[in-house]
C-alpha cells in the first residue's frame, strides 16, 4: 500500500475500499458426521476445542463443533433429521465448504455495499445477542451453493457466537502449528473464472493479483487456469481455477464431477515452521501428494540458497518456489473426504507472496497419478 504525502490527492480507486476485510472469521463445512470429523480434525491436524452448539444448547436441529488453533476457526456441522438443507447439501455434494466467513467492522454496511454492486443476499443483517454482547452477521452468494457472511463482533466478549457454549473434553492432543488461512481456492465451470474474477472485483472490491493459463498449468494430460483475487488490504486472497482443454480429464473437472457443483477446492494454512508441522501431520496420518524424488535433483538450481536443510524437505517431500520477493514452501494432502474435491495446502511464507507457479508441473503430475488410481483422469 503506498503511502500518501499531504500534497498528493488519493485517486478515488486508493482512497475506496468500500468493504474493509480484517481476516477471515471462520470456514464452515456442512459434515455428515460432525462428531467424528471434529475428532479427526482434532486427532490429525491439531485443532483445539473450541465451542459446541447442539441438543445440550437447545439447538434441535444442527449440530455445530467449532475448532480452533490460532487464528483459525473451522465449524463443522451436520444436520441432526432427515429432509434438511443440510441433508441436502451433505447428499449433493459430499463433505464441504459452505461458508467462508469474514471478519468485518461492519457487517450492515457490508452487505448494503455488496448487495448494491449485484451480490445475491444470503442473510439480510442479523443481530445475535447473549449475555456477552451482540454479533451482527449477514451474507451473499457466490461460486456455487458457497456463501461470504460477515461478522461484525466489535461489541462482542462472547467465545464465538451466541448460542455456542465453550466446548471442552478431556481429549487434546497437541497443535501441529498451524496459525491462519492463507488462502482459499474456488473451483469454477468451464468458462466460468472471468465471470468470479469479476464478481469478485465488482461486488467486493478485489483486485486480480496474478493470472496463470494453460501455458504456466499444463502437463502432458490436463490443464487448468487461474487467477487470485485479493481483498484491498490483501488480508483476503482467493484463487478461482476453471479447467481448461487437456487431452484428458484435469482435476478441476474431476472436482466439479464428485462435488457436483463449482465449490472450494483447498484452504491453504499457513505455519511457521513447515519441517515441524509437516512432521507432525505425517505421524497422525495426514496423507499428502508426493512427488518422484528427482524434483529434489535440480531444486536449488531452481530456487536458489534456502535457509532448510534439503534432506527433511525432501523427506517429506515438501515444495519449494520462489517468486521477486522470496521463497515459499508448500506441501498438499490428498483429499480429505470420500469424494475427490477438499484438501488442504499446508504454507510457509519466506517473503514470496505466490502461490507455488514452479511446483504446478510436478504437482500436477502427482495430481494425475492419483487420478489414475481413481479411474478419474
Ligand atoms: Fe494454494
Amino acid at each position: 500500500m503506498s503511502v500518501l504525502t499531504q500534497k498528493e490527492t488519493p485517486s478515488p480507486a486508493v482512497m475506496e475500499d468500500f468493504l474493509p476485510i480484517n481476516g477471515t472469521d471462520y470456514v464452515e463445512l456442512y459434515v455428515s458426521n460432525s462428531k467424528q470429523a471434529a475428532h479427526y480434525y482434532k486427532t490429525a491436524f491439531g485443532y483445539q476445542d473450541y465451542a459446541y452448539k447442539g441438543l445440550e444448547t437447545g439447538e434441535k436441529n444442527t449440530e455445530s463443533y467449532v475448532l480452533a488453533q490460532d487464528k483459525i476457526r473451522l465449524v463443522l456441522t451436520s444436520p441432526l433429521h432427515s429432509n434438511s438443507e443440510i441433508g441436502r447439501h451433505i447428499d449433493k455434494h459430499g463433505d464441504g465448504v459452505k461458508v467462508i466467513a469474514l471478519w468485518v467492522d461492519d457487517a450492515t454496511d457490508a452487505w448494503k455495499q455488496t448487495t448494491s454492486r449485484g451480490a445475491i443476499s444470503f442473510m439480510e443483517p442479523t443481530v445475535e445477542e447473549d449475555e456477552h454482547g451482540r454479533v451482527v452477521r449477514s451474507g451473499i452468494h457466490t461460486y456455487g451453493e458457497v456463501v461470504h457472511i460477515f461478522v461484525e463482533r466489535k461489541d462482542y466478549k462472547g467465545l464465538f457466537l451466541p448460542g455456542f457454549t465453550k466446548w471442552t473434553t478431556t481429549y487434546n492432543p497437541p497443535t501441529v502449528g498451524l496459525k491462519y488461512v492463507d488462502h482459499m481456492v474456488g473451483n469454477v465451470a468451464l468458462g466460468r473464472m472471468n465471470y468470479w474474477v469479476k464478481f469478485y472485483e465488482d461486488v467486493m472490491g478485489f483486485k486480480n493479483i496474478l493470472t496463470f493459463d494453460d501455458n504456466d498449468i499444463s502437463t502432458e494430460y490436463t490443464a487448468l487456469m487461474s487467477k487470485v483475487m485479493s481483498s484491498g488490504n490483501g488480508y483476503i486472497k482467493f484463487p478461482i481455477n476453471e479447467p481448461a482443454a487437456g487431452k484428458k480429464k484435469s482435476q478441476v473437472e474431476e472436482y466439479l464431477d464428485f462435488y457436483e457443483d463449482e465449490g472450494v477446492q483447498h484452504i491453504a494454512v499457513a505455519t511457521d515452521d513447515i519441517v515441524d508441522t509437516v512432521t507432525k501431520l505425517r505421524d497422525r496420518g495426514v496423507e499428502f501428494l508426493r512427488v518422484p524424488s528427482t524434483y529434489y535433483d535440480t531444486i536449488l538450481d531452481r530456487v536458489g540458497k534456502i535457509d532448510e536443510d534439503l534432506t527433511p524437505l525432501r523427506e517429506l517431500g515438501i515444495l519449494i518456489d520462489r517468486d521477486d520477493e522470496g521463497y515459499l514452501l508448500q506441501l498438499f494432502t490428498k483429499p480429505v473426504q470420500s469424494r475427490p474435491t477438499m484438501f488442504f495446502e499446508i504454507i510457509q511464507r519466506k517473503g514470496a507472496r505466490s502461490f507455488g507457479k514452479g511446483n504446478f508441473k510436478a504437482l500436477f503430475e502427482a495430481i494425475e497419478r492419483e487420478q489414475e488410481l481413481r479411474g478419474t483422469l
